[in-house]
This record gives structure tokens, C-alpha cells and sequence, in this order.
């Protein structure tokens, strides 16, 4: 009996071993899709960066750029890089706004993985309503995707490739 034990033992273990291994690689998801909830209450997240003033980077993205622009920078669950990728699922969102309301704009950026954009590390990029739902384009279309607005996005981002596309972190 007892010799059994010993020999069922580290079998055991080898079992719960393999299975916690599959376990991580399960939960890992191989895509992520955003929907109207994925950047709510995203006044709560991680505030990682805060700016004010001229980015001569910038241009006029992100709604304007005057040296009354402020842009807030919130990661949502803190989620930082790991090694030279962010993860699936990683959720960023920009708040650029102004003094005298004429800058009032949020843009958000969703690692989707899963092939969506291999060119450009599968980001997917967002233009977003106050409350944080995907907004709608003029036809009604919702203003997302990797080359959201004719690709400007991807296309300026593309300066921080070799940050993953995140300029800020
Ligand atoms: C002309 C260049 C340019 C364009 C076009 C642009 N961005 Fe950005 N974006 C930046 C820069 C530079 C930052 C860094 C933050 C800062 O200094 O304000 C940034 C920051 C961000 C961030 C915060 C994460 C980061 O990279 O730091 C998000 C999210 C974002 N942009 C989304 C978008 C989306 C969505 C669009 C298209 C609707 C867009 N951007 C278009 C230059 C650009």
C-alpha cells in the first residue's frame, strides 16, 4: 500500500503540473474584441501620463494641439509592456481637451492580437463618445479599426514601432 503511494505520488503532481501549464496558456486569449463596455469608466483607470501644451510630434491630431491642450494618457488595469509586445487585450486611451472646450476628443488604442493587423503588431484604434462607447461616423459607421481614418492612425503611430506603437510608455 504504502509503496503504491509513493509511486502514485509524483505522478500526481506531474499531473497537476501539466494541467496548471495548460491552465495559463488557456486563459491567455488569442483575441481580444472591444465593445462599448471595454472603455467605460476609463476616468478610473491607471493615469499615466499627463501633458499640456504643444507637441510639435503631434500636429493636429488627437483633436488639436495649443498650449492650452491638456491629454491624459489611461491604461486600464495598468497594463504595461511585456518584453517588446503589449498583451492581448491591452486597452490605452488618450483624453485630449482644452480650456475653452474647443479640444474635446478621446481615442483609444486595443491590442486585438489574433492576426487582425500582423503588419502592425495587431493593434486595433478607436474614436470614442464622453461615456467611452465607440462613436459612429456620419454613416453611421463605427469609427474603428486598424486603418481607422484612412489608416492616419497606424500611419503616425507607426513612429513607435519600436515601442509597440505606444508613444508613452
Ligand atoms: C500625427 C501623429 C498622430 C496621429 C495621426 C494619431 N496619433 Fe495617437 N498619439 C500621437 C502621439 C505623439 C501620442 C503621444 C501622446 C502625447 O504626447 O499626447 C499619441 C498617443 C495616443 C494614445 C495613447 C497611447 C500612446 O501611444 O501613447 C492613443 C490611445 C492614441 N494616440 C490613439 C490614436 C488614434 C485612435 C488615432 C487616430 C484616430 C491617433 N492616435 C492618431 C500621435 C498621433
Amino acid at each position: 500500500m504504502k509503496k503504491i503511494t509513493l509511486t502514485l505520488l509524483p505522478m500526481l503532481f506531474l499531473f497537476l503540473a501539466i494541467g496548471f501549464q495548460s491552465c495559463t496558456k488557456d486563459d491567455e486569449p488569442k483575441e481580444f474584441i472591444a465593445d462599448d463596455n471595454t472603455f467605460a469608466n476609463f476616468a478610473s483607470w491607471s493615469l499615466d501620463v499627463e501633458r499640456q501644451g504643444m507637441d510639435p510630434s503631434l500636429g493636429a491630431a488627437h483633436g488639436g494641439n495649443d498650449s492650452t491642450t491638456v491629454r491624459k494618457i489611461y491604461f486600464k488595469d495598468g497594463v504595461k509592456r511585456s518584453g517588446d509586445e503589449y498583451a492581448v487585450g491591452s486597452t490605452i486611451l488618450k483624453y485630449s481637451y482644452n480650456s475653452n472646450g474647443q479640444v474635446n476628443m478621446r481615442t483609444g488604442m486595443v491590442k486585438r492580437g489574433n492576426n487582425f493587423d500582423a503588419e502592425h503588431n495587431n493593434w486595433e484604434y478607436f474614436v470614442l463618445m464622453p461615456d467611452g462607447k465607440i462613436a459612429s461616423d456620419a454613416n453611421g459607421n463605427k469609427m474603428r479599426g486598424a486603418n481607422l481614418l484612412n489608416g492616419m492612425c497606424v500611419g503616425c503611430h507607426s513612429g513607435a514601432s519600436g515601442k509597440d506603437y505606444i508613444f508613452t510608455k
